[in-house]
């Protein structure tokens, strides 16, 4: 590993991919624990975040988190080209796309991921996810009070409708692996109940603030990897993701503390945190030189236990991406999309 960081936004480093811990996959595929997450939370370009794919693969990343909705991935595919043509072979990266929900239909899925390949440049992608397990469509950065006209609450066999062409398409090979993101338990007891192909991986908000114990534990239980999104408690997320009783995880002071006896940045702590509690966390950075301190943060100088179990104990249920457009009927919380009591919520 080399690190020169010099002068104000110039970074010259990079870590040897190979230091860098993986992830077993249940096919023995192997998955780069920290990947660069590319959502914009609506203030970073299309271009900059281009920039930064390219930034990171420099520095070593080689897991990219991507999704259509995200409104970026044909700049990521120009900029993924370019590592390529750089040098970095295609079987060395990890891409992960994601269909969105107004594409849930058998024809739309394999559409939108014709879509995505295409964009990105890519003749196969590594995993593709189901973005969200609710239909519903709500127009990009509207309220958290919109609601689509035809929402629809979670129907498994709805679900399953889409998993199968889902599974498709890791038999005509345009994808490795498939997974689900944002579900719940009782969701995921189902889908494994009736999926043909099993998922390999659950996308979930994880950091401190919000460790979901008994989720993270079942989609491990089942051989599967939890990735981590919003590892830092994203902080630049849009106006309308916030609610009043929203915290920080790197503002907590049991955060602030190891932050300062290590020398890095709170962020830094909460990567190594979530990659030494084996999830896979993808934070987004536009900063190379914050891209470059979250890389670094998982080779070498681990937390130690006594600290782990200090930021165990910080889980405060803080759930920040509450999902609250999926919602499809008037009077319901946004808890009713996350099955608290053990059951899927009823239509
Ligand atoms: N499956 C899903 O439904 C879902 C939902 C949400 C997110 N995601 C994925 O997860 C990714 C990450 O989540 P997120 O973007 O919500 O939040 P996040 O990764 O928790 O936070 C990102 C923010 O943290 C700042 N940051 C990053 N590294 C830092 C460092 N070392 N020091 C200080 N600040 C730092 C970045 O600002 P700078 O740019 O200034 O560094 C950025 O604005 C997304 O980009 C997306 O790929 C998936």
């Amino acid at each position: 590993m080399q690190a020169n960081i010099t002068g104000e936004g110039t970074v010259s480093s990079r870590i040897d991919p190979a230091l860098i811990p993986q992830r077993t996959l249940y096919t023995g595929a192997r998955m780069p624990a920290i990947g660069l997450g590319t959502f914009g939370s609506d203030h970073v370009t299309a271009d900059q975040i281009a920039e930064a794919v390219k930034a990171a693969a420099r520095f070593g990343y080689r897991h990219f988190d991507c999704a259509s909705v995200y409104g970026n991935e044909a700049e990521i595919g120009g900029a993924l080209s370019e590592v390529i043509a750089s040098g970095v072979k295609r079987e060395e990266l990890w891409v992960t796309s994601k269909v969105w929900n107004d594409k849930h239909a058998f024809e739309d899925v394999t559409a939108s991921c014709e879509k995505s390949l295409a964009d990105l440049r890519l003749s196969y992608l590594n995993l593709y996810l189901v973005h969200w397990p609710f239909p519903n469509f709500h127009p990009p950065g509207c309220d958290v009070t919109a609601r689509g006209k035809d929402s629809k609450p979670y129907i498994h066999a709805d679900y399953m409708k889409t998993w199968a062409a889902m599974e498709e398409l890791v038999k005509r090979g345009l994808v490795r692996h498939i997974g689900t993101s944002n579900m719940t338990i009782p969701k995921l007891k189902l889908v494994l109940e009736d999926a043909k192909i099993r998922p390999a991986v659950n996308e979930m908000e994880l950091h401190p603030h919000f460790q979901q114990p008994e989720l993270f534990a079942f989609v491990r239980a089942n051989g599967m990897e939890p990735v981590g999104y919003s590892p830092l408690g994203s902080p630049h997320r849009p106006e309308r993701d916030h609610t009043p009783e929203d915290t920080s995880p790197t503002e907590d002071p049991v955060i602030l503390r190891i932050a300062e006896r290590h020398g890095i940045h709170p962020a830094v702590v909460c990567i190594k945190w979530a990659v030494q509690r084996g999830q896979t966390p993808i934070p987004f950075s536009a900063n190379p030189r914050n891209i470059f301190s979250n890389l670094l943060g998982v080779t070498g100088d681990p937390l130690t236990d006594k600290e782990m179990r200090e930021i165990g104990a910080l889980d405060r249920n803080c759930r920040l991406i509450k999902g609250q457009v999926f919602l499809w009927k008037e009077g319901q919380e946004w808890e009713d999309l996350w099955d608290l009591n053990g059951e899927i919520t009823p239509a």
